[in-house]
Parts: structure tokens; C-alpha cells; sequence
């Protein structure tokens, strides 16, 4: 099983960005977590961020080529605002699951909207990196 980690714009900045909001873990930690966590679950994991929304679809269309079989996102800001993501993920038809590190369901009304919401068969919000890891729990459920 092949799964892809898909982060957005601004997921690079983790532990420098508003740690307020999104803790003190470093972007280079986040990876270091799942990708051990992969490892104890025997599924193969590739990680993929960009701040460009165009790259992220670009992202999106390889998997289909590579066979991932379930991707993670986090879309951050382009959650919000996304249609090309939205569609590039319907286009090809892989299982996602959508995280995001805050309760964004508690913040500005901004984030009220997730285009990306509309195809994820899960969305996980509020957990930090955990998020992730129930991600990859629920995608290996549901694909096995
Ligand atoms: C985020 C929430 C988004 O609203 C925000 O733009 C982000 C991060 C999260 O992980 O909580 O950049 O996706």
C-alpha cells in the first residue's frame, strides 16, 4: 500500500508560524513522526509541500500515474479558496483523508469553507500531528 502526504502552503514554517496556533513541532519533525509511524504500520509513505497551488495539483495528477493508493492532505489556506484542488482530486479518484493541525471549525469564518472537503471520505481537525497518524489509520481500514 502507497500512501502520499500532501501539505500546503505555509506547512514548511511549522514551529515558526503562530505556535500558538500550531505548536512548537518543526515541519522536519512532522515528517520524522509519520514517516516513523508508517514504518511501525508497513506502509509505504512519500511527502510532498508547495506553496504554489498549481504544484500541489501537479502533485495531485502524478499520484494517479505512481498508483498512490490514499493520500493525506492538509491544503491549508487553499482549503479555503481551491476549486483546482478539489477537482484535481476527483479527476483522480484516490481515497483522501483532509487534516488540518487546528480546530478550524472553532476559528475565523473564513476557514468555515473546505472545497477539498467536498471529495475527503474523512476530515481530521483539531489533533496537531496526530491528525496525521489517524489519517494513515483510516486509510489503511478502509483500503485493506
Ligand atoms: C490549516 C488551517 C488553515 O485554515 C490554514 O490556512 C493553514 C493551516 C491547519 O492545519 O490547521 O495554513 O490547514
Amino acid at each position: 500500500m502507497k500512501l502520499l502526504v500532501i501539505n500546503g502552503p505555509n506547512i514548511n514554517f511549522l514551529g515558526i508560524r503562530e505556535p500558538e496556533i500550531y505548536g512548537k513541532t518543526t515541519y522536519n519533525d512532522m515528517l520524522a513522526t509519520i514517516e516513523a509511524y508508517a514504518r511501525q504500520r508497513e506502509v509505504s509513505i512519500s511527502f510532498f509541500q508547495s506553496n504554489h497551488e498549481g504544484a500541489l495539483v501537479d502533485a495531485i495528477q502524478e499520484a494517479y500515474y505512481n498508483k498512490v493508493d490514499g493520500i493525506v492532505i492538509n491544503p491549508a489556506a487553499y482549503t479555503h479558496t481551491s476549486i483546482a484542488i478539489l477537482d484535481a482530486l476527483k479527476a483522480v479518484g484516490i481515497p483522501t483523508v483532509e487534516v488540518h493541525l487546528s480546530a478550524v471549525e472553532n476559528r475565523e469564518d473564513f476557514r468555515q469553507i473546505s472545497y477539498v472537503g467536498k471529495y475527503a471520505c474523512k476530515t481530521i481537525t483539531g489533533q496537531g500531528v496526530n491528525g496525521y497518524l489517524m489519517a494513515i489509520d483510516h486509510l489503511m481500514d478502509m483500503l485493506k
